[in-house]
């Protein structure tokens, strides 16, 4: 996978360093001091973008990065920007860059990280502040592809849309997204073409609803994706699939999209 580890040229400014409290609650551990350098912009000071560094002592601190980044959040500095919510990986919200690879903090263990832990923000999007990014074209992608049963015949009310053991399969490795953006924040062709080309994460929630078994659009919904830039700016260069947290493989959706065109002319 692409190392997203800046260059030691890089624009970004050293900031402040934040020393680790000298008072542990566990009197008789010896100090394990990590550091956390972290990716800083705010756009109502003019010291940006820059990184700050936080040193930690490891005993007073939960295993996941997203402890220690709540941990300097509540103690160290408040100004720290940063979205969370479920810290279980399954909100998608913490999705950040982390020792050079998009994953979610809540579930990455400080443990993993060698040496020095450099967090950013997922790759190539607009900064709105540290560590969040403006994600509104990433979910009007996901909007555009309909993401939603569509029948052609009102579905009666009160009654369950059933369907086979095995076409309830084909949506296992598709419905578990949690639209983190670690794949589309990932992958170089959306890097260069994130206006017009819809991305890993959004092409794998449009296959979900193709391949359902309950959904009568499928035809249109393959016609609108046949477009040069919409499906076919995937190079299937994998690091989609090598940065989904959840294990899914959006590669493998987007060219089951592409054999299906091929097999409806
Ligand atoms: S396989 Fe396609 S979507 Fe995935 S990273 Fe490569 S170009 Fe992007
Ligand atoms: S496919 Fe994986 S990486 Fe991409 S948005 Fe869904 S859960 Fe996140
Ligand atoms: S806080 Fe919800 S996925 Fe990390």
């Amino acid at each position: 996978m692409a190392d997203f580890k800046l260059p030691a040229n890089s624009i970004i400014k050293k900031g402040k360093v934040f020393p680790a409290a000298t008072s542990t609650d566990n009197k008789t551990a010896t100090p394990q001091i990590k550091k956390f350098i972290i990716y800083r912009f705010d756009p109502e000071t003019t010291n940006n973008p820059r990184t700050d560094t936080y040193e930690i002592d490891l005993n007073n601190c939960g295993s996941m990065v997203l402890d220690a980044l709540l941990k300097i959040k509540d103690e160290m500095d408040s100004t720290l920007a940063l979205r969370r919510s479920c810290r279980e990986g399954i909100c998608g919200s913490c999705a950040m860059n982390i020792d050079g690879r998009n994953t979610l903090a809540c579930i990455k263990p400080i443990a993993e990280v060698e040496g020095d832990v450099n967090i950013y923000p997922l790759p190539h999007q607009a900064v709105v502040k540290d560590l969040v990014t403006d994600l509104s074209n990433f979910y009007a992608q996901h909007a555009s592809v309909q993401p939603w049963i569509q029948t052609k015949e009102a579905l009666p009310a009160g009654k369950e849309q059933l369907q086979s053991k095995e076409d309830r399969e084909k949506l296992d490795g598709l419905y578990e997204c949690i639209l983190c953006a670690c794949c589309s924040t990932s992958c170089p062709s959306y890097w260069w073409n994130s206006d017009k080309y819809l991305g890993p994460a959004a092409l794998l929630n449009a296959y979900r609803w193709i391949v359902d078994s309950r959904d009568d659009a499928t035809n249109e919904r393959l016609d609108d994706l046949e477009d040069p830039f919409k499906l076919y700016r995937c190079h299937t260069i994998m690091n989609c699939t090598d940065a989904c947290p959840k294990g899914l493989n959006p590669a493998k959706a987007i060219s089951h999209i592409k054999r299906l065109i091929v097999e409806k002319k």
